[in-house]
């Protein structure tokens, strides 16, 4: 009998080693939760890129939007647990979600194989061109007077663009009303067309309508300025420090993902942003890229950790204002 279990489990492990050599042997999906166009699409399709051509098999991008992201990612968690479905997450979907549902068919910390960090995203605050205010002070006496008739646009509850004009309103003191959209592209085509006011935005959404006069960007919410819009000054030289935020973009495996297919991933992903061209990418979308000691998936299982651990409170009492 002994005898029996230790050849099965010699057997497991020879399959699992095996599977590792040959991973990936077909094409793999990477669940992208939100609405194509975005950021949260353009970051997932630059990941697919790399482990496609590290790993030498097509990675699909399927996006599958709804609830703010929490469709896709649950949808990526109850997937077989083999490396042929992956989730493109962040910050909402990822460690604001607990806060914001209180069934949320998924634990992020408990149900999910951490692949490894991307890049975080500072947002932007992107206002339609015709509301009267160039500067955060003027956007807020604006949105106090006329918080009857304010739309904000976001990606539904839990997405960055909701948790970012969270906390802005939260800090303004507003309940505008909160327009819900499967992702920021579609809330950006709604600002342009004048049917919402603003949004709350990693900066590559807003970015190109930034640069063309069509959206204006009052604020960057976070310490630093970003070098692709220098003019734009931050939430903190303006007074406002509560408006700080920069989610993270990360790679995750369902639950039970063998570990040597994950170390696989996590050394394309890994070398996919050490590549010039990449960096250059992210770069010129306005994304702070993984330093390699804040890459692979310890150190994002410990981010998704304290990320919760730091939102759960902060999303809380902003949305009990
Ligand atoms: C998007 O990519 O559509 C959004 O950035 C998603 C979000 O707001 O979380």
């Amino acid at each position: 009998m002994k005898r029996l279990v230790y050849s099965l489990a010699l057997l497991a492990l020879t399959v699992t080693g095996a599977q590792a050599q040959t991973y990936p042997t077909r094409s793999a999906t990477v669940i992208v939760p939100f609405a194509p166009g975005g950021p949260a699409d353009i970051t997932g399709r630059i990941v697919a890129d790399i482990f496609a051509r590290h790993l030498g098999q097509q990675f699909v991008v399927e996006n599958v939007g709804g609830a703010g992201g929490t469709t896709g990612s649950l949808r990526a968690a109850r997937a077989a647990p083999d490396g042929y479905t992956l989730v493109s997450g962040h910050m909402g979907t990822h460690a604001a979600a607990p806060a914001l549902y209180p069934n949320l068919g998924y634990n992020p910390e408990t149900d999910f194989e951490p692949v490894g960090l991307i890049a975080e995203q500072p947002e932007l605050l992107a206002v339609r061109k015709e509301i009267p205010a160039n500067k955060l002070k003027e956007f807020v006496a604006y949105a106090k007077a006329n918080e009857g008739k304010l739309n904000m646009g976001h990606a539904g509850v839990g997405s960055v663009s909701y948790v970012g004009c969270l906390l802005l309103n939260s800090a303004i003191g507003i309940k505008p009303t909160m327009v819900p959209f499967t992702g920021t592209a579609p809330v950006m085509n709604a600002i342009l067309a004048g049917n919402v006011d603003y949004d709350c935005d990693p900066i590559l959404g807003p970015l190109p309508h930034v640069r063309a006069g069509t959206v204006k960007a009052l604020a960057i919410a976070s310490k630093k300025r970003s070098p692709l819009l220098p003019d734009v000054p931050t939430s903190f030289e303006q007074g406002l420090p509560e408006f700080d935020c920069a989610p993270f973009y990360a790679v995750f495996a369902p639950k039970g993902t063998p570990k040597d297919v994950i170390d696989r991933l996590a050394e394309a992903l890994n070398k996919g942003l050490d590549e010039p061209a990449v960096q250059k990418r992210l770069a010129d979308l306005g994304a702070d890229i993984a330093e390699p000691n804040r890459r692979g998936p310890k150190a994002l299982a410990d981010l998704v950790k304290s990320e919760v651990a730091r939102l759960t409170p902060i999303l809380k009492a902003a949305s009990a204002k």
